[in-house]
């Protein structure tokens, strides 16, 4: 029976965004690909903000309805602060994580705000005006160059998303949970990944969290910015079968 793996995408993503990644695990993991509550095909919940431990619960109940007891949790950046959440209260469910370009910091009270303006004028305006304002701090120079279809997959996930949904995970994010004390003590076996590019969560910063864990390992991954396992999908498949083998 293959190891499930619960992929969990970024802000404002989809589950598509994992989609060239199952391609290049197909028949090694069983790929579970969840668009989080308000985004992509998933539902809003009646609330104004979807805070990071519930999403982590809304996960953990999807495992239920799957029949899966146990998985690698594989977080892109947002997906990675809904990681440090299920770490905390869905631990027995855990048999490794992953993260990708993320961090286990919280926002700054400025971020915060900027955060909450932004839910505010999604909300207003719909969530168009992002994939402009993000690509150069998404996206690697070069996909943004020389990958259109890389850069199209981008704009569709961003401008398709759900404006309440967008603006409920952003208020979400900007009242997260401060984890880089707790994840010192965290003994399961991490794999820690960053786009040698990301400017978001830049690779020096990923190593360094790395190196304040029990058992993380680090590597970067070529040619890509802070989505990369869409954008270097085939090194990213590499790095998880090593750290799984
Ligand atoms: C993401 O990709 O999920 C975002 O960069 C997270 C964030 O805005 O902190």
């Amino acid at each position: 029976m293959n190891t499930p793996l619960l992929c969990v995408h970024g802000f404002p993503f989809d589950h598509t965004m994992w989609l060239p990644l199952a391609e290049e695990l197909r028949g090694e993991f069983r790929m579970i690909l969840p668009d989080l509550r308000g985004m992509g095909r998933s539902p809003c919940g009646p609330e104004d903000t979807a805070t990071m431990r519930s999403l982590a619960d809304d996960l953990a109940k999807l495992l239920d309805s799957l029949g899966v007891e146990k998985c690698v949790f594989c977080g892109l950046s947002m997906g990675g602060y809904v990681g440090w959440e299920f770490c905390e209260h869905h631990a027995d469910r855990l048999v490794g994580i992953i993260l990708c370009d993320s961090n286990a910091g919280c926002d700054t009270p400025e971020a915060a705000e900027t955060r909450r303006k932004t839910a505010e004028r999604v909300q207003a305006e719909g969530p168009g005006f992002l994939a402009d304002g993000m690509i150069e701090r998404i996206l690697a120079p070069e996909t943004v160059a020389n990958r259109a279809e890389v850069v199209a997959h981008y704009r569709r996930m961003v401008t398709e998303n759900n404006p309440r949904g967008v603006a409920a995970v952003a208020r979400g994010m900007a009242e997260r949970r401060d984890f880089r004390e707790i994840v010192k003590t965290l003994a399961l076996p991490v794999l820690i990944l960053s786009g040698e590019h990301d400017v978001l969560s830049p690779p020096a910063a990923m190593e360094a969290l790395a190196k304040t864990m029990p058992n993380a390992v680090y590597a970067p991954i070529t040619g890509a910015g802070h989505l990369a396992p869409l954008e270097n999908p085939v090194q990213t498949a590499k790095e998880i079968r090593t750290f799984w083998k």
